[in-house]
C-alpha cells in the first residue's frame, strides 16, 4: 500500500513523481462530470450521497455505473439492498450537494430535511430532482478505493421540466477524485 500522499500507480520515466502526480490529478479533474445524489436503501436504512462518478455503460441492456468509496455507508446499503437510484439535480440546487457528504438523517419522510420518495426499487429519490434513474444492481466490481456498481434501469422519469439546466461539477468550486 502506498503511504498517504505518496503518488499512486505508474510514473513515466524521467518525470518528477510529485509534479507528475499533481498534473495527473488536474487532468483527471478536467474530465467533464455531472453532480448527482445517489439514493440507497437496505431495509429501513436509507441514504443520499453526493456523487460525481456516474455514467451510462450500455444501451442494451440499459446499464448505468456508479463508483462508490468502499468505506461509505452507501456502499453497504447498495451491496445489501441490491439497488440504487440516481437523482439528477437542478443547477439552481447546487447548495444541496454539500449537505450530503456524510450519512444523512432519516426522519420518516425526509433525509437531512429534503423530501424524498420511492420508485420501483424503494431507494430514495429527491422530490426536487430534475430526473431520476432507478436501478437494480446487476454486478459490483471491486476496483480498489471504489467499487463500480452496475445497475439496470428499472424506472426513469422527469420530475421537473425537461429543459431545466442540470448540475455539473463546473457549476461549483468543488472537485472529486483525481
Ligand atoms: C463534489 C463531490 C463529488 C463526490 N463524488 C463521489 C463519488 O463519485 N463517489 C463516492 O463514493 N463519493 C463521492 N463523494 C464523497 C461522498 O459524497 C461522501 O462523502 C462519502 O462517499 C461518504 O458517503 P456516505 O454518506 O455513504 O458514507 C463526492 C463528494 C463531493 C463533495
Amino acid at each position: 500500500m502506498p503511504h498517504a500522499g505518496e503518488p499512486v500507480g505508474p510514473i513515466p520515466a524521467g518525470l518528477d513523481p510529485e509534479e507528475y502526480d499533481r498534473t495527473r490529478r488536474r487532468v483527471l479533474w478536467s474530465l467533464p462530470t455531472g453532480l448527482y445524489l445517489l439514493g440507497s436503501r437496505a431495509g429501513e436504512r436509507r441514504n443520499l450521497m453526493t456523487l460525481s462518478l456516474a455514467v451510462q455503460l450500455s444501451t442494451d441492456p440499459k446499464l448505468v455505473g456508479v463508483a462508490v468509496e468502499s468505506g461509505a455507508v452507501t456502499h453497504s446499503l447498495v451491496s445489501d439492498g441490491g439497488a440504487f437510484a440516481l437523482s439528477v439535480l437542478a443547477r439552481e440546487d447546487r447548495a444541496i450537494v454539500r449537505r450530503f457528504v456524510k450519512p444523512a438523517e432519516w426522519d420518516g419522510a425526509a433525509l437531512n430535511g429534503e423530501a424524498v420518495h420511492e420508485r420501483a426499487t424503494g431507494c430514495p429519490v429527491l422530490d426536487r430532482a430534475v430526473a431520476y434513474l432507478d436501478c437494480r444492481l446487476e454486478r459490483a466490481v471491486d476496483l480498489g478505493a471504489h467499487t463500480l456498481f452496475v445497475g439496470e434501469v428499472l424506472d426513469a422519469g422527469f420530475l421537473r421540466a425537461e429543459d431545466t439546466p442540470v448540475l455539473r461539477m463546473e457549476d461549483t468550486r468543488m472537485s472529486y477524485g483525481g
